[in-house]
Parts: C-alpha cells; structure tokens; sequence
C-alpha cells in the first residue's frame, strides 16, 4: 500500500478542460515562432518544394506576402534563406558579399513593407552560395579552411546588416566568427544587429529537404563532419555555446530540435540565456510523411512538438510549420 494514495491523485488535476488549461505549465504562442522562408529570382513565382510538402520558394514580392501575413499571425521573425541561381555559385561564394544579391533584395523588400513590425534573421554560410555546397572556402585536399572562411562571413555578415537585418545567424559552425562578425557590426555601427549563433549545431541527417530548398544537395560533395558537431556529444555542445556566448552571441541555437531536446535542456540549464531550437527540414518532412501515412494528425503533431520546445526551455522555435501552428493557436 502506498501512503500517498489515494491522498495524492494526479489525476484530479486531469479531470476536465478548464483544469488541464489552469495547470498547463508551458505554453506555445505564436510570438514563439520563426518562420523560414526560401526566396527564389523573378517575379510572382512560387515553386513546392517536393522534399518539403506544403513549403515553396518564393520570389521577393511573394516574401513580402508571406511578411505580412506573419505580422498579421502574430509570428515576430522571419529567417531567410536564398536560392541562388547556379550562373551566380563560385567555388568562393563571393555571391553573399553582393549588396544586392536575392536575400540582400529580399531584406530590403520586407523592410520597406512591413517596417520594424518583423524580425528579420538572416542565415550566414556561404553553401547557398558556393558550387561545391561547403559551407565555407575549401582547399585543395577538400578541407573547408576555418579563418579564411570566416573572413567571408564578416563581409557577408556586414552585408546583410547594411541591407537591413536584425539578427544576424551564422549557422556554418566555423570557430571564432561570432567574435569576428560582433567587432565586424560594432565597428560598422550595427551595434544593436543582434547575433544568434547556430551554437550546437550537428552533422545531420535531417537537413537534407533544406539542401534542395536553396540548391546545394545535388552540389554538396562529401559531408560537413568537419565543422559540424557530432551527434554523439554533448558536453561539447556546452563548450561551443560557452565560447559563443564569450564572443557575444545574444542567443544560441540547438539544431535540429526534437532529436536534441536535450541539449536544449542543458544549455538552458548551464548558462540561463535565450535558446532557441530549430525544428529542421527532414523533422517538417517526418511529420507531413506521418500525416501522409495516415499515422498521426498533422495540427496535434505539430502543437505538441512545439509545446516539448517550450517545456524543454526554449524561447523559441524556427519552424515550418510557423503560420499553420499560429492560425491554430489563433483560433
Ligand atoms: C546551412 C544551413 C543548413 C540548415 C540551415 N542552414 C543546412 C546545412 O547545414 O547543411 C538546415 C535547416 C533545415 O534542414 O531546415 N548552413
């Protein structure tokens, strides 16, 4: 016999709607979301993404659309990623230094439509940008070399601010650019461009959807198991987000998010700061292919594993589902 029971009943507290609502502990808005978008060249253009059902690239006007519909859902932040055209990839992806590049254009676009009523987040990595889909300059034995790469991501960095962002991104995991890009924005007068470095970001296998969403899957030779983490470790996770948040990130980033919920905890446990996850492209996938299947129902799918980031601690999620979790939750 237990001595609790039936003193303690957990159930009570389970009985009825209005008590589940009074003893939730966490909660998922829409102000916890960030929308990725993908922007394509032209104009009035809107092309699915196969890997991606449901997700399109957009051309600038259609960004600016899907801008304003987010501010009218309550999202606070968008993340752009590019679909650069293949005449405009190099081997040094000199491309994300143009001032007036696509995402360059894009900022610019949303900014002038919507004013300061988004966010805007801006990814730094040269793979939507290069022929060979590294994230940074490789050499000749293929080896994607660290401060030379970094190099790039400041001028890339300075050249998103200069167009209009507000968080600048790095998501390549290359060491020491969060210092770089930080001295990079204070000395250019971007001293209130936010960082969010993609701190514990791992060699996954869940990012493959995203590879063709910005063109590099088919260019992408070998892995990124030199830069990114290993999806074995975590102590170093905390080591990267320490020396990130030493450097000046104003938050960090867990990336992908469900399969390293626990990474989050522990960050968010150890250091106290904004975290963010990233639900990644192949967990959207994993979700609409279940849906697809007939194995689950995609608006319960999608609430609850939004809600598990927030009770993991996060401030927030970038996810896909964006806009369709907001007008949930907006109803
Ligand atoms: C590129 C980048 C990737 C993602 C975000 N930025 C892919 C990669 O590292 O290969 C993945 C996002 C997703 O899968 O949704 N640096």
């Amino acid at each position: 016999m237990i001595a609790s029971y039936p003193q303690a009943r957990l159930r009570r507290t389970r009985a009825t709607a209005w008590s589940r609502a009074l003893h939730r502990e966490v909660l998922i808005t829409p102000a916890d979301l960030i929308w990725p978008l993908f922007v394509t060249e032209g104009t009035g253009v809107e092309q699915p993404i196969a890997s991606l059902p449901g997700v399109s690239r957009w051309s600038v006007d259609g960004m600016v659309a899907r801008a304003r519909e987010a501010v009218d859902l309550g999202i606070p932040c968008l993340a752009l990623f590019p679909n650069t055209q293949a005449e405009r990839r190099s081997d040094d992806g000199r491309e994300a230094l143009n001032p007036d590049n696509l995402m360059c254009r894009a900022i610019r676009a949303i900014r002038d439509a919507c004013g300061d009523a988004i966010g805007i987040l801006t990814d730094v990595a040269l793979d939507p940008y290069t022929t060979h889909g590294q994230d940074g300059l490789v050499n000749h034995a293929g080896y994607v070399e660290n401060d030379a790469t970094v190099e790039v991501l400041v001028g890339q960095s300075l050249n998103q601010a200069a167009a209009g962002a507000d968080i600048i991104a790095p998501s390549d995991m290359m060491d020491g650019r969060i210092g770089a890009i930080r001295d990079a924005l204070e000395g250019a007068g971007h001293a209130n461009v936010q960082i969010m470095s993609y701190a514990a970001k791992y060699a996954s296998a869940f990012y493959g959807p995203f590879r063709d969403a910005v063109g590099s899957r088919g260019l992408l030779k070998g892995d990124k198991k030199t830069y990114q983490m290993d999806p074995g470790n975590a102590e170093e996770a905390l080591r990267e987000v320490e020396l990130d948040l030493a450097e000046g990130a104003d938050s960090v980033m867990v990336k992908p998010g469900l399969p390293y919920l626990d990474i989050a905890v522990r960050v968010k446990e150890a250091f106290g700061v904004p975290v963010f996850a990233y639900q990644v492209s192949g967990e959207y996938a994993m979700i609409e292919a279940a849906v697809a299947a007939g194995a689950g129902e995609r608006d319960a799918l999608v609430l609850e594993t939004l809600l598990a980031f927030k009770r993991a601690g996060c401030s927030g999620v970038l996810t896909y589902h964006a806009a369709h979790a907001a007008r949930l939750l907006n109803r």
